[in-house]
């Protein structure tokens, strides 16, 4: 499988936020398919400044292959930055490019999506146990509902979590795909399970307690001057990051300089990449006073 599978979002705008020079040190939290790590270690000229991370085992083995002399840390990003605060490593950029890739949406036996119909499975982390099948077919219905409205948009949320109840044991996309089908009989435009099939990826990937968690500890491995960029698909994500942003602003004894956010709909990059439409670019500049390099 090429790696230009998983084209970069927002390639050109996040490298220039976060303006890579010639020996700095680069983390990047969900280094995927290594498109956006390729253009800034060609900047910062030595792979091994770089550390990238992944919970995915397929994209660790292939930005093993890819950069064979960056540092590959195969785990979760939370997981990841404590292990790295323990060590006291700072950087001087970092990313995090937040959801799936290409790649995962696309490989038929992940569970991902609704266009191969495979056993309903969404883990990121294939080691992890819970998987789509067992939010779908174990949590109560109520919750369900809350968490199609809240990590889906979902406006029918209600009938939906309703039907999956009463439809249940659900073992395959298809399944939950005419599920929800059955609640917007004769729609016209896009596929109305695009919606739950996002809301319950979210879950079963815990991606919201995932990035608050990140945020909380992503200030102890920045380097003076450093810059990191956050990049979100999702207003509930982006919401959270504008807000940390916001907050943290003058805080962990220095400043933290909050640059304009960038949307994807605004750029070329949704014209490329269809994938990237609701991208939103976050990024900052850490001005710790107390951190000398
Ligand atoms: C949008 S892709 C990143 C693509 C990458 N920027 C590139 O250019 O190839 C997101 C990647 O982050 C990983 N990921 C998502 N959440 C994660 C988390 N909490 N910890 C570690 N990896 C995560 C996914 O497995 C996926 O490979």
């Amino acid at each position: 499988m090429s790696d230009d599978l998983h084209i970069p979002v927002l390639l050109e705008e996040t490298v220039k936020v976060l303006s890579p020079k010639a020996g700095d040190k680069y983390l990047d939290l969900t280094a995927g398919y290594g498109g956006h790590a390729g253009e800034i270690i060609k900047v910062i000229g030595d792979e091994s400044l770089a550390t990238l991370v992944d919970r995915d085992a397929y994209a660790v083995k292939r930005l093993k292959k890819k950069f064979p002399k960056a540092r590959v840390i195969q785990s979760d990003f939370v997981g990841a930055l404590e292990i790295l605060i323990k060590e006291g490593e700072k950087f001087d950029i970092v990313l995090a490019d937040l959801g799936v890739s290409s790649v995962q949406l696309d490989q038929a036996d992940r569970g991902f999506g609704f266009q191969n119909n495979s056993e309903l499975d969404m883990r990121m982390d294939r080691s992890q146990n819970l998987s789509a099948k067992d939010v779908l077919n174990n949590y109560r219905e109520d919750d369900l509902a809350r968490i199609l409205k809240d990590y889906g948009d979902e406006p029918r949320a209600k009938r939906i979590a309703s039907l999956i109840c009463d439809s249940r044991p659900l073992s395959t996309t298809g399944e939950l795909e005419a599920v929800v089908k059955r609640i917007y009989p004769g729609y016209s435009k896009k596929n109305p399970a695009t919606r739950t099939f996002q809301a319950i990826r979210i879950e079963v990937n815990d991606e919201i307690g995932q990035l608050k968690q990140v945020l909380d500890l992503v200030f102890s491995v920045l380097e003076r001057e450093a810059r990191l960029a956050i990049i979100t698909f999702h207003s509930l994500e982006d919401g959270i990051v504008k807000k940390f942003f916001k907050e943290n602003s003058g805080k962990y004894d220095g400043v933290v300089k909050d640059l304009k956010a960038l949307k994807s709909s605004d750029t070329i990059d949704s014209v490329r990449n269809l994938r990237s439409r609701s991208a939103i670019l976050r990024s900052v500049i850490y001005e710790n006073k107390h951190n000398t390099k």
